[in-house]
């Protein structure tokens, strides 16, 4: 026995030297951390079970079968989160680079569907140099094969995507079919084709950090939704992003004890508009001012800027928060922002977290660039996520609420259950000097002055429209509330909500206009 057991703990030591101390150095050298490292900083201390230590590759192509490795390059298994169940899977670059072939897609696969037969979820620290390349079509088929059960787990249990180094070629599409991906600054990179294809293919000159980096991604292509300068900070937010969402698409998100404290009356609230209606102020000041201390976690944070979304808590529990942000470009819906708020909106409402939208925008954005790279059905998709979802939705409409973007914004005809105003909200087709030029155009014309009369015009249909009353008089509009009680009504009228039932109508799927 006492053989026997020495030969498993070599085996043991042996899979834990991962693809050599060499190679180990070399990643540390990068300032990256090695596949088991990444996993003692995420997992609670002690819970990490490890699946598949000593699995190997049966590959006997170009002398893979003098290269075996225990585990094949990926880290498996299961742990805990803040006390909390999760599957987890780590590339092990020091192997064969990460690459995934048949014997590692196998292990993924394993924690993947233990993951859905459990309902947990699943994360994914991505560092590979994609297929690997002399298991050839078999580590196509290997992907292929995680992408399936990424499709089938979406919007079953969350799925999180962390790259922490290269993740090339066709390897870019698991992630992609996760809910959230986390990229580490200057030391990891996404594209479907790498730099000197691009050369080859358009003649740019272009590095891989300018092609895919986190900057390229967060800022330009809106493919991730975190970035954080470094692999310990970006650990630390997979773990805080958990702490939002439920385990799985049955249960409700968790929420934090929370005592009432006398702080439901926030009066800077009251100074957040400004007099002229013009003038631009920051939505976080809003969200801020209404949300617990410390709860927001920005999603896309530095992507179509002109709406904000992210988790936060209100009196303990989990939100959804869109927001509209008058700071850039006036807040205005386009392209990249419907986009943007309309995933964030499906996956709130995959995993039954409430939303909250904060409403100030003047309408969609017009021009050649929108029109002809499909604003219509884009903006459609935000449309369509808020009209579908069936979690308790409420809408505080600060200021404009312009046209088509005021059906759009979780307005109460597409199933919003709660809308309030505050009395600066302007709530009309269009801004009221572009609605009198348009509807007074003879009348003003006609006129001994056009200017004055224009201004005329636009007072008059400014004192018809351009407030909550007429809105509220119809009942689209509950209540139009003092700002300074906004975190109070909405603790209140999210309680009154939690129980909400409300199921689609039977389909097989709608048909989301992609
Ligand atoms: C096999 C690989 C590999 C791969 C790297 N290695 N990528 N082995 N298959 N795909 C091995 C290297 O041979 C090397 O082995 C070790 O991993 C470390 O690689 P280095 O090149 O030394 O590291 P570095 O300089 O950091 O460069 C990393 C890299 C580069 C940029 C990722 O390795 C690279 O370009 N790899 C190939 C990327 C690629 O073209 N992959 C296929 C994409 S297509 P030794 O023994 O020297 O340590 C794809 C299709 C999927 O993924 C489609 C799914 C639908």
């Amino acid at each position: 026995m006492k053989k026997n057991l020495q030969n498993l703990q070599d085996k043991k030591s042996k899979a834990f030297k991962s693809g050599g101390d060499k190679r180990l150095a070399k990643q540390h050298a990068q300032g990256k951390l090695s596949a088991r490292e990444r996993l003692d900083v995420l997992l609670d201390e002690g819970s990490f079970e490890e699946i598949g230590m000593f699995v190997t590759h049966r590959s006997t192509n170009f002398g893979l079968e003098n290269q075996k490795y225990l585990g094949d390059g990926v880290v498996t298994g299961y742990g805990k989160i803040n006390g909390r169940l999760v599957y987890v899977f780590s590339q092990d670059f020091t192997v064969l680079g990460g690459s995934l072939a048949e014997a590692h897609a196998e292990k993924i696969c394993r924690v993947m569907d233990l993951a859905m037969q459990n309902g947990a979820p699943i994360i994914g620290l991505n560092d590979s140099g994609g297929a690997r390349i002399q298991e050839g079509v078999v580590s196509l088929g290997a992907y292929a094969e995680i992408f399936y059960r990424n499709t089938r787990a979406s919007g079953v249990i969350p799925q999180i995507s962390s790259i922490m180094g290269p993740c090339a070629g066709g390897a870019v599409y698991s992630p992609a079919l996760t809910d959230f991906i986390f990229m580490v600054e200057g030391t990891s990179y996404m594209f479907v084709t790498g730099p000197n294809v691009v050369k080859t293919v358009t003649h740019e000159e272009v590095s891989s950090e300018e092609l895919g980096g986190a900057s390229a991604h967060g800022t330009k292509s809106g493919v991730i939704h975190f970035s954080r300068k470094n692999e310990i900070d970006t650990i630390k937010d997979i773990k805080k992003l958990l702490s939002y969402l439920p385990q799985n698409c049955e249960e409700q998100p968790p929420f934090l004890k929370y005592e009432h404290n006398g702080d439901e009356i926030r009066l800077d609230l009251n100074r957040v508009i400004p007099e002229n209606p013009n003038q631009p102020y920051d939505m976080h000041d809003v969200i801020i001012g209404v949300i617990d201390e410390d709860s927001f976690l920005e999603v896309q944070k530095n992507y179509a800027e002109n709406i904000i979304v992210g988790f936060a808590r209100l009196a303990g529990k989990s939100i959804g928060i869109v927001a509209n942000q008058p700071s850039v470009l006036a807040g205005v819906l386009d392209i990249q922002s419907s986009k943007k708020a309309a995933r964030f909106v499906r996956f709130c409402d995959c995993f039954n977290i409430p939303l909250l939208v904060f409403e100030d925008v003047p309408g969609f954005l017009p021009g050649t660039d929108q029109e002809w790279n499909g604003i219509i059905s884009n903006g459609a998709k935000l449309l369509y996520a808020f009209s579908e979802a069936t979690v308790p939705r409420i809408t505080v409409i600060t200021r404009k609420a312009y046209g088509g973007a005021y059906d759009v914004m979780n307005s109460k005809h597409i199933g919003a259950d709660m809308n309030y105003a505050w009395p600066s909200a302007e709530i009309a087709v269009m801004g009221a000097k572009g609605a009198a030029e348009i509807i007074f155009r003879n009348e003003i014309k006609a006129a001994d002055n056009p200017q004055e009369k224009l201004k005329e015009k636009e007072v008059e249909y400014a004192e018809m429209f351009a407030n909550p009353y007429n809105a509220a008089a119809r009942g689209y509009v509950d209540e139009v509330i003092i700002p300074s009680e906004t975190r109070r009504k909405l603790i209140t009228a999210f309680e009154m909500l939690k129980n909400k039932v409300e199921s689609l109508p039977k389909k097989k799927h709608g048909n989301l206009p992609l």
